[in-house]
């Protein structure tokens, strides 16, 4: 009997520290050796010219999860999964959802009943909490976290999910008691109502006035408000999807009085503009409805100030904020009220396979961030955030072999022709980029090779983790 199962020769493996050469052994789904050179094996991939990394993790994605009347997500499990694996990720960590006046235990297993076996590679469950009750709080929460599902978000803003201050005050005094993660959706709720009535009024309705309703100052203002809250009940939380400077300063103010404030980006604030939710040329507004997500994308010189929080150390992760509706669908995008107002546009975007792509491309291959930090942003953040680490997010001895082979000089254009979500377009059509996904490898077995999903549904497990125990009195 050979050593390893399979070999990856020839590569340079990249981790968050270090960049090398050596060949990879792996064994029943993990790494069990790094060397110089690996030759007793059952079988070799050639890795020569390519970049080894671990793959990708992307720690907020929404699947297959309720939206409002009417609406419905563009993906399930399947389609979620295998447009990830084809993107160079290995594991992505959507929510389940918690109805207002329902079970979130309920919720939570159905959910996760609707994962079962239908995943290329691995998920981990985070939840939302929407309805903060007695029972929540006092009996499903801890018995949840309990379980594993150990990280869940709060929301600011959304008619049917916003929490109050209090609300969020008791959420927050759960997790630091129960050793759990919680990732705040940072934007006021009466702020922008307040700026959606007043659009409305003015006859402010495309798309476009889904930008101009939520103004960088809503999303500061919510970040303060999260902030204190959390320096009130000494709970650490992660601000997701910041989208400018204006929130940025916000995290740094609080990091610098000492407070554990964590901090995610997408994509979409490093390429995307409000100019583009006017319908970005087509000469029809209601084509910015593509580009409507929350926060909204802002200017280019938030995309600069997005870039030096790249650098810099503000943001810890870069995930995609994966929220697909189809445009042209009446349950999607252009439903029936969506000309009516903006505020029926459902928020959201696509982007679960091409994240690895652009921020390669716009970081590394630009020079802007180094291998090693796109490999931190991506992947080694996330797990460690999360509670995956150390089996999952990095190459080493133990660690699952959850691998993407990259070429770093192949040019790409995004086209929806080649991707393999179930939204009907993509917010990066024609975008070219250098550096490229070529193989995934999930524990050990190829899932993706070429832009084509080849790794069996149901290879994917969904994961269960353990609370970071903080006992609190
Ligand atoms: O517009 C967005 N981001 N939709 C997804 C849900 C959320 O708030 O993350
Ligand atoms: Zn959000
Ligand atoms: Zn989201
Ligand atoms: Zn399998």
């Amino acid at each position: 009997m050979p050593d390893f199962d399979l070999a990856i020769r020839g590569g340079t493996l990249v981790t968050a520290a270090d960049t090398v050469q050596a060949d990879l052994g792996i064994r029943d789904g993990r790494i069990a050796a790094i060397a110089e050179r690996i030759t007793d094996t059952a079988r070799t991939l050639d890795a020569s010219g390519l970049l080894v990394l671990p793959g990708g993790i992307d720690s907020h994605v929404h699947i297959a999860q309720a939206a409002g009347p009417g609406i419905v997500m563009a993906d399930d499990f399947a389609s979620a999964t295998r447009a990830a694996a084809a993107g160079g990720n290995t594991c992505v960590m959507p929510f389940a959802l918690q109805p207002r006046g329902a079970s979130l235990r309920e919720a939570t297993h159905a959910y996760r009943a609707l994962a079962e076996g239908q995943c290329h590679i691995d998920v981990a469950i985070h939840l939302i909490v929407s309805d903060p009750t007695p029972a929540v709080l006092g009996q499903e929460l801890p018995a949840l976290i309990a379980e594993g599902y150990t990280s869940f978000k709060v929301f600011m803003t959304y008619d049917d999910l916003v929490l109050n201050d209090r609300q969020i005050l008791d959420v927050f005094d759960v997790a630091r008691r129960e050793g759990a993660r919680v990732m705040v959706h940072a934007e006021g709720y009466d702020t922008i109502r307040y700026m959606t009535e007043r659009l409305e009024r003015a006859g402010q309705t495309t798309p476009y006035g889904h930008a101009l309703s939520r103004p960088e100052l809503v999303e500061r203002e919510a970040a303060h408000r999260a902030i204190s809250h959390a320096e009130l009940v000494d709970l650490p939380i992660v601000i997701v999807h910041v989208s400018g400077e204006q929130a940025m300063e916000q995290i740094a103010w609080a990091r610098a009085r000492g407070l554990k404030i964590h901090a995610e980006t997408c994509p979409q604030y490093l390429t995307l503009t409000a100019e583009d939710l006017k319908g970005r040329g087509s000469g029809d507004p209601m084509a910015g409805a593509k580009y409507v997500c929350s926060p909204p994308p802002r200017d280019t010189a938030s995309q600069a100030a997005i870039w030096r929080g790249l650098q810099g150390g503000v943001f810890e992760v870069v995930s995609s904020d994966h929220c697909p509706f189809r445009y042209d669908d009446a349950r999607g995008k252009l439903n029936p009220r969506a000309k009516e107002s903006f505020r029926y546009v459902p928020n959201g975007i696509p982007g679960i396979e091409t994240r690895l792509p652009i921020l390669f491309s716009e970081g590394v291959s630009t020079g802007r961030i180094s291998l090693n930090r796109f490999v931190e942003l991506t992947a080694t953040n996330h797990a460690k955030l999360y509670g995956l680490y150390p089996r999952k997010g990095s190459i080493g001895v133990g660690f699952d072999a959850d691998l993407t082979l990259w070429d770093p000089n192949r040019r790409e254009t995004i086209t929806q022709a080649n991707l393999h979500h179930g939204a009907d377009y993509t917010p990066w059509e024609g975008f070219a980029v250098t550096g490229w996904p070529v193989m995934t490898l999930a524990r050990g077995e190829i899932v993706a090779e070429d832009g084509r999903v080849v790794g069996a549904l149901g290879h994917g497990r969904v994961l269960d983790r353990i609370a970071q125990a903080a006992p609190h009195p």
